[in-house]
């Protein structure tokens, strides 16, 4: 097994409205992060896992999961995350072990992303050899805005796509790009083409949605809802 999965759920999530780090909301009868890792584990192939959560969760996190990690007989770990996303990310990229040579990094406040996505991100990132990153395309009219409001120009969107993760890179292209990243990017596909390496996109699923405000919470719960009636 090459694959390791860095689950990233170190955030606040405060436009969620909960008291709880929005990996810890609970969903389905578990939490976000719950959720999250039962779709990473219904890989075929078990991956090697990494779990980065707020740094006073990850005794819980060890003890609440580690378990279900090795009844799929994956690997597994639990890491404190960093400030920023890309802080989180490298804390999990700094623990997987040398054998590793495909990574996906998957944003918890994902929980329904469908285990196919992650088998199809990792077969098209060996396939390849580069950066892959599901994506779907952007159905409402995009336009460019200044601060004060006033609409600019409209964009053309059939230029755009929309972002989600798991995104998968070679090991060796997502360590280098992380040790020479001199920004903050607000993913790794960013942060990997920012340090000239190329990232390609595959079809993206609508139940990968990022939970973010209460109203994706509560369609989380009804996905949830329906999947186990
Ligand atoms: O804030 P946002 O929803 O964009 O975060 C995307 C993912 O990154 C979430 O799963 C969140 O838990 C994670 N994150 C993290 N460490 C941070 C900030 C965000 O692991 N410092």
């Amino acid at each position: 097994m090459t694959t390791a999965v860095i689950v990233v759920a170190a955030g606040s999530g405060t436009r969620l409205g909960h008291s709880e780090p929005k990996a810890f909301v609970p969903l389905g009868g578990d939490t976000i992060l719950g959720v999250a890792l039962d779709a990473v584990l219904g890989m075929r192939e078990p991956p090697h896992v990494v779990l980065v959560v707020p740094a006073e969760r990850v005794d819980e996190a060890r003890e609440r999961y580690a378990a279900v990690a090795a009844a799929a007989s994956a690997p597994f770990d639990v890491v404190p995350g960093g400030e920023t996303r890309q802080g989180s990310v490298s804390r999990g990229l700094a623990v997987l072990p040398r054998l590793i040579d495909t990574v996906l990094v998957h944003d918890a406040a994902r929980p329904l992303t469908p285990p196919a996505v992650f088998e199809e991100v990792a077969a098209a990132v060996r396939a390849r050899g580069r950066g892959v990153v599901p994506a779907l395309a952007v159905v409402d009219t995009v336009k460019r805005v200044d601060p004060s409001g006033r609409v600019l120009e409209t964009v053309d969107r059939s230029e755009l796509a929309a972002m989600q993760t798991p995104q998968g890179f070679p090991r060796g292209a997502l360590d280098w790009a992380y040790s020479h990243a001199d920004e903050e990017y607000t993913d790794d596909a960013a942060l990997v083409a920012s340090t000239g390496l190329e990232v390609d996109v595959v079809h993206g699923d609508t139940r990968a949605f990022k939970i973010t405000l209460p109203a994706d919470l509560h369609r989380a719960e009804q996905l949830v809802a329906e999947r186990e009636g």
